[in-house]
């Protein structure tokens, strides 16, 4: 251990040790293959189904450069996850790498904070999968679900029916196993692709170029404003680091697969955008919650295509809703594993390899949050949470070159510190961008995260108790 009390750092070698422990040892299951898609998976949904609308309605026809920003501040942290990840393959993802880095207390920070990141936008990414169901049911059967049982009391229901049941649903293949659990995301991952292909085909078939002037009405401010919020649909990259405890080949797979889904998204959002702009006005497109489905169907005049496309944004927020969710699952995992949960939590069940009991409350947990938590301005805070997130991981990547030098790094980001202060700025630029009352709710959220922390995880932390002392 480099220091004590709050600033305390983990051993990156008894870290990765600490993977093979009785009791805590997760199946090294998942291939390159699997990876990536866990990537494009986490990557490809709401936000380029629901937000788009968002971002055009604040940039215009540009909100294609929007998409490009936000793709590229991506890049630079993408390469920083990239190297911490396959440094350091163990549960965790950025909480871990700043507990090796930065200390325990900026650690738990970290952690708390993905909680924004990971938990609560699953709760709002079920909501977003909820309202598209309805939007697919009205399309093709014209019959949906009555609003008391599809949304929170706020929008004036009940509760929201399908967002509970999809976050059940998901609980239920992660108990079961993460092979079964990136199984089913392959196909799903495989569809969505499909989706995109078929509304950038139809599309562009249709194309004019009549909506793309005045191309930025709302200027660069409106340009940076939406790549703020769009933002959101680049989020995801980073989860496959969560499951870097459990890659067969980290050192080759894991800066593979989260640069690799970053660009075949990027790709496919820069296409989608440009075919949605061809055929739908901004207007057009910010005045609905299916805002691709809404192209086709007001701008194209596709009726049954924007139902294929409302279906296919179904498929595609599951693959979301799992892929983030077995990321909360993975970081929790490793909180409580480090003692600052309780760490009986992180309890491995023996016939499925997965840790089921805290899959489960996180499930149950989401679930009554998703039940009745609006949509509101969520995205904003997993926003805002998740740039936060980017800034200490570059800031982790450099400090770790100069206090473990000679540490194995099977990927290095090339031109440190220069890339990774690139990430910094320009993660704290799309922060920038967001309004006060997000930063107000990220203040207090982490403030909560504090008291916690002194309350609870300083006490009870494994670099405290009587193991470390032993050793
Ligand atoms: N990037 C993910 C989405 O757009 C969070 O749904």
């Amino acid at each position: 251990m480099a220091r004590h009390g709050m600033f305390a750092t983990r051993d990156v070698g008894s870290l990765i040790s600490g993977t093979t422990e009785e009791g805590t040892r997760l199946k090294k299951a998942v291939s390159v293959r699997h990876l990536t898609a866990m990537g494009v998976g986490a990557i490809i949904g709401t936000g380029i189904f629901v937000v788009i609308g968002e971002g055009s309605r604040i940039a215009g026809p540009a909100v294609v450069l929007s998409f490009v920003l936000a793709a590229v501040a991506c890049a630079f942290s993408a390469l920083s996850y990239a190297e911490l990840a396959s440094s350091i393959p163990v549960s965790g993802s950025a909480y871990t790498y700043a507990y090796a880095t930065l200390g325990e207390v900026v650690a738990w920070i970290i952690g708390w904070d993905l909680i924004l990141e990971y938990g609560v936008s699953v709760a709002a990414i079920a909501l977003g999968w909820g309202g598209n169901l309805n939007a697919f049911l009205d399309a093709a059967f014209g019959w949906s679900l009555p609003t008391a049982i599809a949304t929170s009391p706020e929008d004036g229901g009940i509760f929201n029916l399908p967002a509970v049941v999809v976050v059940l649903a998901i609980t239920f293949l992660l108990v079961r196993g993460v092979t079964e659990s990136l199984r089913v995301n392959l196909v799903m991952v495989v569809i969505k692709l499909l989706v995109l292909t078929f509304f950038i085909v139809v599309a562009f078939a249709n194309f004019g170029t009549g909506n793309f002037t005045p191309f930025a009405p709302h200027g660069v401010d409106g340009i940076t404003s939406a790549a703020a919020i769009i933002f959101f649909a680049y989020i995801g990259f980073d989860a496959v680091s969560t499951g870097s405890e459990e890659a067969r080949n980290p050192a080759r797979d894991l800066p593979l697969a989260i640069i690799g889904s970053l660009v075949v998204c990027t790709v496919f959002y820069v296409l989608t955008v440009i075919g949605a702009i061809g055929i739908a006005t901004p207007e057009q497109m910010s005045a609905s919650d299916a805002p691709l489905a809404a192209a086709l169907d007001q701008g194209a005049g596709l009726n049954w295509a924007a139902a294929v496309l409302a279906l296919g944004a179904v498929v595609a927020i599951t693959s979301v809703v799992l892929v983030i969710f077995y990321g909360q699952t993975r970081i929790f995992f490793a909180m409580c594993r480090d003692g600052l949960l309780p760490r009986r939590l992180a309890a491995v069940n023996q016939r499925y390899g997965t840790p089921a009991r805290l899959t489960i409350i996180l499930g149950v947990s989401i679930s009554v949050l998703a039940a009745f938590v609006p949509l509101g301005t969520i995205v904003e805070l997993v926003n805002i949470g998740t740039l936060f997130a980017f800034v200490l991981v570059n800031i982790g990547v450099i400090v770790l070159r100069r206090t473990r030098p000679d540490m194995p790094r099977p990927y290095r980001v090339p031109w440190v510190p220069v890339l990774p202060l690139i990430g910094i700025a320009f993660a704290v630029y799309l922060m920038a961008d967001l309004p006060l009352d997000t930063w107000i709710r990220f203040v207090g959220w982490m403030a909560v995260g504090l008291l916690i922390y002194f309350l609870y995880g300083y006490r009870h932390s494994r670099l405290r108790g009587p193991e470390s002392r032993r050793s």
